[in-house]
């Protein structure tokens, strides 16, 4: 059978054909080619034994991002390019990030240090070293203290002398050949991603694959189809005028963190703590919104904000406000013909922040997550107040009698007080192996009054 698509590895074109699955994950696909470098730890995102870099095309220049290759099925790899571990070393030097690994002796067992030298030198080319740049790489044996003294020692490397230490083939352009796959649709606009959607019901959305790509690394079936939305231009836009937003669906988190400034706290608090490095290069809003979890991290910023989601399917475009979306557990107000195509949202004056506690700091899901909007007006009273909680409910809901309650009145201590008891009224959290509901419960009230103290 011919190939009907391409994709880039390690600067050679890869011919894809019907032979090949565009489910299968790029892991499986490097092993398969015995390309072994590249590990496996979990196959869940979580520990970056299968950190590949992404090479991205922005105008002229190139651009590394690192991606979790256990959780990106080879449809979405199709005709983009790719650097695995095998490419760093010439015939007569090691990167300069592999090399100061084995000077810090940054590894002992090794089975993490693939990983942790993609992470590396992608934060080498992109000037971006730091603890951030390898919170997605688990290390069991080593320790951090040596990968941290060698990720030091890349980072007093001037920018300048950097790019020489690049592979050559990330400047070729390889030439790609057409790239959807039959049962992997890559539409290139939202009108052609609904006719998608017509043609194929049973097709299901994919954009950044962070969610959907954990059921398809552990070979769930999830769908007959997929209708990927990751190269649709209008979703990838960030919009600002004054106080007022658009953000597109496709808008991934590390786009946001680049993006959205110092001025929206309430999202960009979220950033830090939201997965690490490698699921922030792929994880979008839409897909955040289209998974609808109650522990989504950006769900009670948009209750908050009063955001309005907008969906778009074969009878136009509706908007739908937050408040209303969400409908039961991972039940929605989205039709299965629709997508999410933006989020709209004025932010409205007063003290924003963003709470979220889990087990870890980084790279860890949420136990309960808060996010809070409160104006007053010179006297302390209050005019304006949204308290919207993650995981205290089977959806990501908002504190409206609290608010009510609060909304006219200042934040004085026997205020406070009963505000956190009337929130203990509001929500009936559930005990599961992340912590209890009675742990939940005080969190609640507590990360309230955090809020307040702050101020
Ligand atoms: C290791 C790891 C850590 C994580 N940490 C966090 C975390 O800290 N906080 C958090 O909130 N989440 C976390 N997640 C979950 C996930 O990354 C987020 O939910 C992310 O926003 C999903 O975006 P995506 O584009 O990858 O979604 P996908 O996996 O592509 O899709 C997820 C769902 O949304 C649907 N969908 C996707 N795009 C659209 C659209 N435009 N319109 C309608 N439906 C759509 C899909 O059909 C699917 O049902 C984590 C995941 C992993 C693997
Ligand atoms: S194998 Fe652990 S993140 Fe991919
Ligand atoms: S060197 Fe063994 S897990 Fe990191």
């Amino acid at each position: 059978m011919d190939a009907y698509s391409t994709f880039c590895l390690n600067g050679t074109t890869h011919p894809f054909s019907d032979r090949d699955d565009p489910r299968e994950s790029l892991l499986r696909w490097l092993k398969r080619h015995r390309l072994t470098g590249t590990k496996e730890g979990c196959g869940d995102g979580d520990c970056g034994a299968c950190t590949v870099a992404e090479v991205l095309r922005e105008g002229d220049s190139n651009r590394l991002r690192a991606v979790n290759s256990c959780l990106l099925p080879m449809g979405q790899v199709l005709g983009r390019s790719f650097v695995t571990v095998e490419a760093l070393a010439t015939k007569d030097e090691v990167h300069p990030v592999q090399r100061a690994m084995v000077r810090c002796a940054g590894s002992q067992c090794g089975y993490c240090t693939p990983g942790f030298v993609m992470s590396l030198f992608v934060g080498f080319h992109e000037d971006t070293l730091g603890d951030h740049c390898i919170d997605g790489n688990l290390c069991r044996c080593t320790g951090y203290t040596t990968i941290r003294q060698a990720m030091a020692e890349v980072a007093a490397v001037p920018t300048s002398e950097r790019p020489r230490a690049l592979p050559r083939f990330i400047d070729q352009d390889p030439g790609f050949t057409p790239r959807s796959a039959p049962t992997f649709l890559t539409p290139a606009t939202v009108a052609e991603a609904i006719a998608n959607k017509t043609a194929h019901p049973d097709y299901v959305w994919i954009t950044g694959a962070t969610d959907t790509g954990v059921a398809l690394s552990r070979g769930q079936p999830v769908a007959p189809g997929f209708i990927a939305l990751d190269r649709i231009d209008e979703l990838q836009q960030v919009h600002r005028r004054e106080s007022s937003w658009r953000i597109g669906a496709g808008v991934t988190l590390s786009q946001l963190e680049d993006q959205l400034g110092d001025d929206l706290p309430i999202i960009t608090e979220v950033l830090p703590w939201f997965a690490a490095r490698q699921v922030k290069n792929r994880a979008t809003l839409g897909g955040n919104i289209g998974s609808a979890s109650p522990i989504g991290d950006l769900l009670p910023c948009l209750l908050a904000l009063d955001a309005v989601i907008e969906l778009a399917g074969p009878n136009g475009r509706r908007p739908v406000a937050a408040a209303d979306y969400f409908l039961d557990y991972r039940r929605t107000a989205r039709h299965n013909d629709e997508l999410v195509t933006a989020v709209t949202f004025d932010v409205s004056p007063g003290r924003q922040a963003f709470y979220k506690v889990a087990k870890r700091q980084t790279d860890d899901i949420s136990i309960v997550a808060a996010a809070f909007l409160v104006d007053t007006d010179s006297t302390g009273v209050i005019r304006f107040v949204r308290l919207a909680y993650g995981g205290v409910a089977a959806i990501p809901k908002r504190a409206r009698d609290t608010e009510a309650f609060l909304l006219g009145r200042t934040l004085d201590p026997g205020t406070v007080d009963e505000a956190v008891s009337k929130l203990a009224s509001e929500f009936a959290p559930l005990s599961d192996h992340r912590a209890s509901k009675e742990y939940r419960m005080a969190l609640i009230g507590n990360l309230f009054r955090q809020f307040v103290e702050a101020a």
